[in-house]
């Protein structure tokens, strides 16, 4: 018997998390803090919803296949767990998923990320003006740093926080066709500074963010891509085939050069993102594409993960006597910058 969703796709997800973000060994750890991922991702069902159907579900597994029933288990398929589990092994994965989805789910009340409320409703969907005023004086306050104090740092959690935002970034049919690289070691980032025009953000900022384009798309990362999209929203394996046609028809009709072209637009946008993200937790950044990109790509070695540097964002904390923190922002009035037909 094969199970069906929302569990399926609940192992799924935890299963796709494991392997790729974890040891990269094919395992289900149902970490709570995957199965809120999980939750997270698919807040556009109405939660409670979800994590009722849940578990009445796993308490159904329980009964029909754990020691309260005259089975001899469950024998899950190859798309499933492909583990046969004992009665006593049904109860226990059982009641650990349980225990788990309740962490789950305290975890995404407290989390300050995570917009999921229990009813469903995301809490972005609230107008608040509020919001946008704050955000535009976050973006009068940052500036393209030039000086970073080398002796500030930027806690663990923020660096997390900007990286999630930016993971939050729209980019063409979704498919997210870059990664970031983080890096945060002194002596690597000496090693940048010759290679980004002896700018001395790239080395005294507390972390370098290297916005790089795939150079190995293909047809099988499209399909990746249409797959997770079906786990992550609970539909049936396949739905997205003739979809996913259409992105390869289109992804994969561009030459090398013209592909690369459309993947380095895409980080354009994430490192707006990026920036945003930084001015809202007060943090100063700077954009640069002051740097020899192929020189990067040999230092970092990103040739080798099929990787290729765009831009680059340093982030960090000014420097007391960074000038260009006291300069006057430079923009064109809205009339020369907007036109405007209605
Ligand atoms: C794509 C891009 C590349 C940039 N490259 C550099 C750079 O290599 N070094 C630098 O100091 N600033 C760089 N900047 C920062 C711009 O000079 C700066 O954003 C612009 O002058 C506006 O000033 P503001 O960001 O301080 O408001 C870059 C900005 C962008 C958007």
């Amino acid at each position: 018997m094969a199970l069906s969703s929302p569990l399926s796709s609940l192992l799924s997800f935890c299963e796709m998390l494991c392997v790729k973000e974890c040891c990269g060994i094919e395992s289900f750890d149902f970490a709570p803090v995957h199965i809120a991922s999980w939750l997270q991702q698919s807040r556009g069902e109405p939660a409670q919803k979800t994590i009722g159907d849940l578990k009445q579900q796993l308490g159904d597994f329980k009964n029909r296949f754990g020691t309260a029933s005259d089975t001899e288990g469950y024998e899950s398929g190859e798309d499933e767990m492909n583990q046969i589990f004992s009665p006593e092994q049904v109860d226990q994965l059982a009641d650990q998923l349980l225990t788990n989805l309740e962490h789950a789910v305290a975890l995404t009340e407290q989390s300050n990320i995570v917009q999921w409320k229990p009813d469903g409703a995301p809490a972005t969907t609230e107008h608040h003006p509020e919001f946008g005023n704050q955000f535009v004086r976050a973006l009068a306050w940052r500036y393209a740093c030039k000086k970073f104090d080398a002796n500030r740092h930027v806690s663990a959690e923020d660096l997390e926080t900007i990286l999630n935002a930016t993971n939050l970034s729209a980019s063409s049919f979704g498919l997210q066709p870059y990664q970031l690289v983080v890096i945060q070691d002194r002596a690597l980032q000496e090693k940048l500074m010759p290679v980004s025009y002896n700018q001395t953000q790239v080395r005294d900022a507390s972390a370098v963010i290297v916005f790089a384009i795939r150079t190995n798309i293909d047809e099988q990362y499209i399909k990746d891509n249409a797959r997770l999209t079906e786990q992550i929203r609970g539909l049936e394996p396949g739905t997205l085939d003739q979809y996913a046609g259409q992105m390869i028809g289109a992804i994969m009709g561009m030459d090398d050069e013209k592909r690369a072209r459309w993947a380095s637009k895409q980080t354009y946008i994430l490192m707006g993102t990026a920036l945003a993200a930084c001015a809202m937790l007060g943090i100063d950044s700077c954009p640069m594409e002051g740097f020899v990109a192929d020189e990067y790509d040999q230092i970092l070695g990103l040739t080798d993960k099929n990787l290729r540097a765009t831009i680059v964002l340093p982030v960090g904390y000014r420097a007391a006597d960074d000038e260009q923190a006291g300069f006057a922002k430079v923009r064109n009035p809205l009339d020369k910058m907007v036109v405007r037909i209605s």
